[in-house]
C-alpha cells in the first residue's frame, strides 16, 4: 500500500463533485492512543483513520507491551499492569507525535525514556515546554544519547504557564497531571478541538479536569484511571482539504462526518474567496462557480487559522484573482513547499514570516516533491488546477495523514493515479 518512492500522477482540469466522508482526526487519535497507557485494561477507540501514523503509533504501544488490534474502524488497545517505558528512535523519528507517550509513561511507570523525535520537516519544533512542564510537576528530565529520560516516583501537581499554547506540550502535561498528586493548573493551554477530545476521553477515564476548551486547564490528580470506549473527533484538516479542493477546481463537494463548527475560520475564508458554504446534516457543502478571489491568511493557535491549512490556502491563492499575503506565526520554516509550487509556475515570494502570492489563471504541471503531509496534499491540489501532468513524489508523507487520498479524489472525478514502486507489508 505504501513505499517511500511511490508517487502520484495528477492530470489537471477536472471539476470535483460528489460527497466524501471524513474519519477521525490524526492529531487526536495519536494522543488518545498515548492516553490509553494511563489505565490498565482494554481501551477501544472508534472512528480511527487508516493512516500510516496510526500504524506506527500502534507499533510504539506494542513495544511498550500493549496488545493493539484493529477491528474495522476501531482500534482495541490492551495495556498491561506494568507497561514498558521505552520508545525507540526507529519509530519515534517516523512520527513526532509519539512524544505524547512521555507524559503518560512517567505518570504511570515513574520513568519514561523516549527518543527525541523527527517528524515533519516544518521548523525546529522544540520540546522545551514539554520538559519544563514535567520538571514543574516534579520530574527530573535528562537528555542522553538522543533520548529524553524523565523520572518521578510520583508527579506532584503544580502551576504551569506555557510560553506559547503548544498543542503537544498541553497534551503531555495534561496526561501527566491526571495521575499526579494534587492540583495542576496549565495556563496558556492550547484549545484545539483535538485537545478537547483528549480531555473528554480523560474525564471519561475518571480524570478530574476543569476548564475544558479554555486556555486554563485545572487538573485534580487521581490515584488510577479506567479504560474506556471513545469515538475520535472528526478530522477538521482533512475536511478542510476537500473544501479547498472543491473551491480550487470550481467544483461542488459535500463533506460528511465533519463538524463545521471546528472549521469556522477556513470556511469563512473560502466564502471570502467566493465560495458558497452551506451547513448540512452531518457536515457541510461547498460550491464554487468562478475563479477564486485572493484571501489573506494569518496562522495562529486555535481558534485562529490553523497552520496545517496554510499550504492549502497558499496553493489556492496561486490561482486566485489578485494578490494575497500569507503570514505564518506557528512554524518558522513552513515555506519549503513554496519552491515546489514555483516549479508549477506559481508566483510566490517569501520574507521571514510572510509570503506574498500573485495569483495567475493556471499552473503548469511538473515533477514536484512532498516534504510534509499538508504540503503534499497542497501539491496534489495544485496539480488538479495545473495544465498537463504533475508528478508528486515522496507521497508517503500524504499517507501519514490521509486515508485513501487517491481513491477519494478519483471518486470526486479527479484524474489521479498512484504509481507504486514498493509494496512493504508493515501497514496493517
Ligand atoms: C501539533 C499538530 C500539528 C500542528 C500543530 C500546531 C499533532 C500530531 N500535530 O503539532 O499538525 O501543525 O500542532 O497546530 O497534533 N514549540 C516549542 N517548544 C515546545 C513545544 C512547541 O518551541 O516545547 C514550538 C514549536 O517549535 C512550534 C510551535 O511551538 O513552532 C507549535 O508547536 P505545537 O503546538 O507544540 O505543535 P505540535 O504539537 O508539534
Amino acid at each position: 500500500m505504501s513505499g517511500a518512492t511511490d508517487h502520484f500522477l495528477v492530470r489537471g482540469g477536472a471539476r470535483l463533485s460528489g460527497a466524501v466522508r471524513v474519519s477521525g482526526a490524526k492529531n487526536s487519535v495519536l494522543k488518545l492512543m498515548a492516553a490509553s497507557l494511563l489505565a490498565e485494561g482494554t481501551t477501544v477507540l472508534g472512528n480511527v483513520p487508516r493512516i500510516l501514523d496510526v500504524a506506527v503509533m500502534g507499533e510504539v504501544l506494542r513495544r511498550l507491551g500493549c496488545e493493539v488490534v484493529r477491528e474495522g474502524s476501531s482500534v482495541r488497545i490492551t495495556v498491561p499492569e506494568r507497561p514498558g517505558h521505552e520508545a525507540d528512535y526507529d519509530l519515534v523519528r517516523r512520527i513526532r507525535a509519539s512524544i505524547a507517550v512521555l507524559g503518560p509513561l512517567v505518570a504511570r511507570c515513574g520513568e519514561a525514556k523516549v527518543a527525541l523525535p523527527g517528524g515533519d520537516a516544518i521548523g525546529s519544533r522544540g520540546l522545551d515546554m514539554h520538559v519544563a512542564g514535567l520538571v514543574k510537576l516534579g520530574a527530573t528530565v535528562d537528555s542522553e544519547h538522543g533520548y529524553l529520560i524523565a523520572r518521578a516516583p510520583r508527579l506532584s501537581g503544580a502551576a504551569v504557564w506555557l510560553d506559547f499554547p503548544s498543542v503537544g506540550a498541553t497534551e503531555n502535561l495534561l496526561m501527566a497531571a491526571t495521575l499526579a498528586k494534587g492540583t495542576t493548573v496549565i495556563d496558556n493551554a492550547a484549545r484545539e478541538p483535538e485537545i478537547v477530545d483528549l480531555c473528554q476521553m480523560l474525564v471519561q477515564m475518571g480524570a478530574l479536569i476543569d476548564g475544558v476548551g479554555s486556555s486554563t486547564l485545572t487538573v485534580e490528580g487521581v490515584e488510577t484511571l479506567s479504560p474506556v470506549q471513545h469515538e475520535t473527533v472528526p478530522d477538521r484538516i482533512v475536511a478542510g482539504t476537500w473544501a479547498v479542493a472543491a473551491v480550487m477546481t470550481r467544483g461542488a463537494v459535500t463533506v460528511l462526518g465533519s463538524r463545521p463548527e471546528h472549521l469556522d475560520m477556513p470556511l469563512e475564508k473560502l466564502t471570502q474567496a467566493g465560495a458558497t458554504v452551506t451547513v448540512v446534516d452531518d457536515g457541510f457543502h461547498v460550491e464554487m462557480d468562478r475563479r477564486p478571489s485572493a484571501v489573506d491568511v494569518v496562522t495562529l493557535p486555535y481558534p485562529g487559522f490553523a497552520t496545517d491549512f496554510q499550504p492549502l490556502f497558499l496553493g489556492l491563492n496561486t490561482i486566485a484573482e489578485g494578490t494575497s499575503m500569507i503570514t505564518e506565526n506557528v512554524f518558522e520554516s513552513r515555506w519549503m513547499f513554496v519552491d515546489e509550487l514555483v516549479r508549477l509556475g506559481a508566483e510566490v515570494r517569501t520574507d521571514g514570516h510572510h509570503a506574498v502570492v500573485r495569483g495567475r489563471e493556471q499552473l503548469s504541471g511538473a515533477p514536484v516533491t512532498a516534504h510534509d503531509i499538508r504540503a503534499g496534499a497542497g501539491l496534489v491540489l495544485a496539480g488538479l488546477v495545473a495544465d498537463g501532468v504533475t508528478e508528486v513524489g515522496d507521497v508517503h508523507h500524504i499517507d501519514r495523514g490521509y486515508a485513501g487520498f487517491v481513491d477519494t479524489l478519483v471518486a470526486l472525478g479527479a484524474d489521479v493515479q498512484r504509481i507504486s514502486v514498493a509494496e512493504p507489508d508493515w501497514l496493517d
